[in-house]
């Protein structure tokens, strides 16, 4: 039907006739000359109807936003004075010597040079949406990402293989998502959190090289960047150590920023032990491209009047940190009582903080409501650690240390953003020597910091039970600019040291032949040393399309309440289908969904 696409007819095709077609993007008609902006997907073109062609014209008029249309025409400059040095096919415009409407529009439910929409509204007509090229640009980048990723590893010798997504639960933490068998009634399968056990298996069989764009399902609570159904490039490997792999991944991400975006990526990536990451940055995803740091003061606080903090500064497990704002003092009442809502939301009881307005006046020439119960020295040695200037604010975090963390590591972040310290930057960074297990405080147990495959540091299954809290794991996660891209590990292939993870975890020898009885079997019969990682190939992309939200560069995503405006997923099934799979629904339920 066409000769060229839109966005590509330029000066070079002066005088041409071309044959265009795509949709109505905007009609102007001015002093008896009608305008179309053609859009397809390589850009928008211009079309000139002229009233000499009675026929085309009137048909030409009765041409609405989002008609779809087919042009032949002439190519020509267009006059002097009306060029658009914005557009590639900004020099010329076609002069229509034919005109078919191939489709009519009604009048669209969202404009498409409007971003303020609502999302819900984006969501239901997301096909119209997707039209935008903003959206266009991103989904092309999407596949371009993709496309690289897999030619560089194709290129490495790697294999891309399927895994089931009918299948057993998978151990990474989230809920299931389950789908009940009309065969096996009363029996359900999950969805796959990950591909992790089966691209072990494959590792097991001898495939050497793995991977997989993988779509993996978790049920739990959306943010911007995490949604129920999401998309993971996983790699496994054999024979090869956490240096090897993460070297290769590096090359990989390095390649794609610089073939994709024409980005270079610093060489090699820094890397942070988790324990720096959480000292300096209360985060294992600290965002470096914010300079500001938690600052240690526990000791300086540990005999003042205060309990506030001289608990928690005397408390194993308690900390107490600093938080310098340059040029903080300048926060007035109501934004710090907005701060302290907002570390609240992690747990923190408060946000005490002082103003500095002048360090040479000493106390004076502080401004605080906990001054009075601050030393001297203490409160000297609070400005010297934490380098405080005029002008500046110092916040505080008191408690117990996971708590300080996620509140001042939060605060950083948002303090970062709203003070303008954000630099410009590509700042990857890979978080290395992650602890094995996290005291669970409800549950009363230890839980996996990665998951129950990933290997322990030390070869010797004694030393882990005899003390899990201090082990460290074989565990890596790359970091850009405060989003995880990704993680991985290199996993356990002895079947000791995996009943021993077993049982720190409280998974009893039953639940655990029950649970992952083929992983244990295959253990045994000749499993080489294995590892891999995975990307969130949605948060990749986010970042590299400067996206705020994984569900624009998502062609149908779900809202935040895991729904589909769309197809108004999920949705009621009729009463026949859930008797075949041996369901019943709660009554209650039953009386709503026949409602
Ligand atoms: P993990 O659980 O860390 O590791 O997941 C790997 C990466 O997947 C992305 N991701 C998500 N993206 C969008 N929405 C979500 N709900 C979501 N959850 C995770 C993140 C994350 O870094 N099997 C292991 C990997 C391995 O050990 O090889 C795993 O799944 O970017
Ligand atoms: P209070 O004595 O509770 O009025 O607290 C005095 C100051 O300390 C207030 O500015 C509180 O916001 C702050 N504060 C209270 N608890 C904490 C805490 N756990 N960490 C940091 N600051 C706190």
């Amino acid at each position: 039907m066409r000769t060229h696409y839109c966005g590509q007819v330029t000066e070079n095709l002066l005088d041409e006739h071309v044959s265009v077609v795509g949709w109505v993007h905007r009609r102007r008609d001015h002093g008896g000359v009608i305008f179309i902006d053609l859009r397809d997907r390589e850009g928008l073109l211009q079309v000139v109807f002229d009233p000499d062609e009675p026929d085309m014209f009137a048909e030409a008029e009765r041409l609405r936003s989002e008609f779809v249309i087919r042009v032949k025409g002439r190519v020509r400059r267009r006059p002097a004075g009306t060029e658009n040095d914005k557009l590639p096919t900004g020099q010329i415009e076609v002069y229509a010597l034919e005109l078919e409407v191939l489709n009519r529009a009604e009048t669209p439910p969202i404009q498409l040079d409007e971003d303020e929409t609502g999302e819900e509204l984006r969501l239901r007509y997301r096909y119209i949406d997707l039209r935008k090229p903003a959206m266009q640009a991103k989904l092309r980048l999407r596949a371009e990402v993709s496309r690289n990723l897999r030619r560089f590893l194709d290129g490495e010798g790697f294999l891309d293989m399927e895994t089931p997504v009918l299948t057993k639960a998978t151990p990474e933490g989230a809920r299931d998502y389950l789908v009940p068998s009309r065969v096996h009634n009363g029996q359900f399968y999950a969805l796959p959190q990950s591909p992790q056990l089966f691209k072990q298996l494959l590792m097991m069989s001898g495939f050497d090289r793995y991977y997989q764009i993988a779509r993996c399902f978790r049920d739990e609570d959306l943010r911007a960047d995490r949604q129920p159904e999401f998309t993971q490039l996983d790699i496994e490997t054999s024979f090869m150590g956490e240096e090897e792999i993460m070297q290769l991944n590096e090359r990989m991400i390095r390649e794609c920023f610089a073939q994709v975006l024409d980005v270079h990526l610093p060489q090699p990536f820094p890397r942070m032990t988790w324990a720096e990451a959480m000292q300096r940055f209360g985060s294992d995803r600290p965002d470096l491209r914010i300079s500001l740091e938690l600052v240690e003061v526990a000791d300086l606080v540990a005999d003042a009047e205060f309990k506030v903090f001289s608990g928690p500064a005397r408390d194993d497990d308690g900390r107490v940190a600093v938080l310098r704002a340059p040029g903080g003092g300048q926060l007035s009442r109501k934004e710090i009582d907005d701060y302290t809502a907002y570390v609240a939301q992690f747990g923190a009881k408060g946000l005490a903080y002082i103003k500095v307005n002048e360090l040479a006046a000493g106390r004076e020439g502080l401004q605080s409501p906990i001054l009075k119960f601050l030393s001297d020295e203490a409160i000297q040695g609070i400005c010297e650690r934490s380098a405080a200037a005029d002008g500046d604010i110092l916040f505080f975090g008191a408690d117990k240390a996971k708590v300080v963390n996620e509140a001042l590591g939060a605060l950083r972040v948002r303090l970062g953003q709203d003070l303008g310290l954000v630099e410009s930057a590509w700042k990857p960074l890979w978080v290395v020597d992650f602890p094995m297990f996290e005291w669970d405080e409800q549950e009363n147990r230890w839980q996996a910091l990665h998951h129950p495959f990933t290997a322990p540091k030390t070869r010797d299954p004694a030393e882990v039970k005899a003390d899990p809290g201090a082990q460290l794991s074989r565990a890596y996660d790359l970091v850009l600019n405060g989003t995880e891209l990704g993680g991985g590990s290199v996993r356990i292939h002895d079947t000791a040291m995996q009943s021993t993870i077993f049982q720190v975890l409280g998974i009893g020898e039953e639940e655990a032949r029950e649970k992952f009885g083929f992983l244990l079997d295959a253990l045994k019969y000749g499993c080489p040393p294995h590892g891999g990682l995975a990307f969130g190939l949605d948060r990749l992309v986010m970042l590299m399309s400067g996206s705020s939200s994984i569900r624009d560069v998502i062609a149908f995503p779900k809202t935040q309440s895991a729904s589909c405006p769309l197809t108004e997923a999920p949705g009621a099934v009729d009463a026949r289908q859930l008797r075949e799979l041996g369901l019943r629904l709660r009554q209650t339920q039953e009386k709503e969904s026949q409602g």
